[in-house]
């Protein structure tokens, strides 16, 4: 299986909150990005970021040029779902 195979088919294997290394919210990131001071227009990418919620923190925070970068189409589908109308607001990649 390639690799990324190997992360379709673990994105559909179960519930996102089920995968092994899911948190609610991705508390030190956050913090490391807050941190920073950066302003709201600053670009923020999060290279593999799954189907991750920083996202969703991020956008909450008030970040306005956010892009989600993953090989997995499935978690990005799943990230988007759940953001609804706010998905537009962000870059998929
Ligand atoms: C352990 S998961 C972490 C996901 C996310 N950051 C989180 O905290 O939920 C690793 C992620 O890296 C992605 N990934 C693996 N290899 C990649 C690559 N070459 N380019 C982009 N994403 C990749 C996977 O699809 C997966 O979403």
């Amino acid at each position: 299986m390639n690799r990324k195979n190997h992360w379709e088919t673990t994105y559909l294997s179960k519930e996102v909150d089920r995968l092994g290394w899911y948190e609610p919210h991705l508390e030190t990131s956050l913090s490391w990005i807050r941190d920073l001071n950066l302003s709201a227009e600053a670009p923020v990418i999060d290279v593999g970021g799954g189907a991750s919620t920083l996202v969703d923190d991020l956008l909450d925070a008030g970040h306005r040029a956010i892009t989600v970068l993953d090989i997995s189409d499935n978690a990005l589908s799943a990230a988007r779902t759940r953001l609804g109308e706010k998905a537009g607001k962000v870059i998929w990649l």
